[in-house]
């Protein structure tokens, strides 16, 4: 029998009520499969946390969860506590530490899923976009100069090393090769002059090690434009942090929406744990009312049982996602029309499985 140590972090607002569900949802794979179980181990950080104690997480925080086959995360962050300490300080903490440098987040329409979009098929909308985690904007550091004077200037930094565009190019290169789809870099040279003209520099470098995979080169702005006028140019994307993140947002609301939109943090060569999430965060505007969707959650925790090598597992709560989209429409969440409660919403689901 394998046996899984998840870390559990449940985080703030609705984090928390779509984990419950996760959590019920992965127990009872384990027992269908009868061949692996996982240990969950809750961590009370969050906001919370943090009113009480000034910190988002302890001291020796990473050092715990570094023992860990993965975490599941809910989400984090809630007024009361600002948003640049919440999530420097525990997700995107998280993220950096461990390594995590790919984001892979499915943009898939599934059959019955709502689609904004006129003239658009199931079929139009499939990509898997692979978000650089680890550095670019997200880097962290910067100055604040001449404060509260009328010369006052900020600095963000933006850092891309070599190493860190070569590896998350390079994963992208070859799932593409392996899924045998296109690849799109989506990138912004003709202004950013040096971060994103060595993007394009060493997308085009590794591209020469990957002769069989057709590329396409998109600038940011264009690409925002074409997911919307045209999704199906897309399959496997690759793009900085940043636009990584804002298009991921775009890439929900033409697939479904947030209730539906999936990440993994992906430290690929298991040195550290990786960590699952829905790619929403706490919606405060709906929390505590028990009517957010855990279906988000669920299918980060199918990307969860993927990279255990779970696939089949990770295949059949896509498609028991699919099959309450079209069959169980009453037994989903309001944001999908449904009337269903969050977890009427799941326990649906674990009957279908
Ligand atoms: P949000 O994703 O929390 O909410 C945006 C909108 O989508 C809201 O109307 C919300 O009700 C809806 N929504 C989101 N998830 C839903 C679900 N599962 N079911 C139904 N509706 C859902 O984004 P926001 O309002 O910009 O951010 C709120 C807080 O969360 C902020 O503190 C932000 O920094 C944080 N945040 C955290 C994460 C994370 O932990 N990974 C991600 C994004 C935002
Ligand atoms: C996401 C979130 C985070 C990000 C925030 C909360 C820091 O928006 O996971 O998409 O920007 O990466
Ligand atoms: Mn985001």
């Amino acid at each position: 029998m394998n046996v899984y140590k998840i870390a559990v972090i449940p985080g703030d607002g609705i984090g928390p009520e779509v984990m419950n569900e996760s959590l019920k949802v992965l127990n009872k794979i384990s027992e269908l499969d009868g061949g692996f179980k996982f240990e969950f181990t809750h961590f009370p950080w969050g906001c919370k946390y943090y009113l009480e104690t000034s910190e988002m997480m302890p001291t020796d925080g990473i050092d715990i969860l570094s023992s860990y086959d993965a975490i599941l995360l809910g989400a984090v962050g809630y007024p009361g506590v600002p948003d640049h300490i919440s999530l420097r300080d525990l997700l995107l903490k998280i993220r950096h530490n461990f390594d995590e440098y790919i984001n892979l987040r499915p943009v898939k329409l599934l059959k019955g899923a709502h689609c904004p979009l006129k003239n658009t098929e199931t079929e139009d909308i499939d990509m898997t976009f692979i978000r650089e985690n680890s550095e670019g904007e997200y880097y962290g550091t910067g100055a604040w100069l001449y404060k509260d004077t009328p010369e006052e200037v900020v600095v963000q930094d933006n850092v891309f090393s070599r190493k860190g565009c070569e590896r998350v190019i390079r994963y992208a290169y070859e799932l593409a090769e392996k899924e045998k789809k296109t690849l799109t870099s989506i990138s912004k040279g003709n202004a950013l002059n040096y971060s994103m003209v060595f993007w394009d520099q060493i997308f085009k470098e590794i591209g020469k090690e990957y002769p069989n995979v057709k590329t396409c080169n998109l600038l940011v702005d264009a690409a925002a434009m074409f997911m919307v006028k045209d999704p199906k140019r897309f399959q496997v994307v690759v793009t900085s942090n940043l636009f990584g993140d804002i298009l991921t947002d775009l890439g929900a609301a033409i697939a479904g929406g947030m209730g539906l939109a999936a990440g993994a943090n992906l430290n690929p060569e298991k040195k550290f744990p990786s960590m699952f999430e829905p790619i929403h965060g706490s919606a405060p505007d709906i929390a505590g009312k028990g009517i957010a969707n855990p279906l988000a959650a669920i299918w980060s925790a199918s990307q969860m049982l993927d990279f255990f090598g779970y696939e089949k597992w990770g295949k059949v709560l896509i498609e028991a996602i699919g099959d309450m989209l079209i069959n169980h429409k009453d037994k989903l969440t309001p944001d999908q029309g449904g009337k269903a409660s969050t977890s009427e919403c799941a326990d649906t689901l674990i009957s279908l499985l």
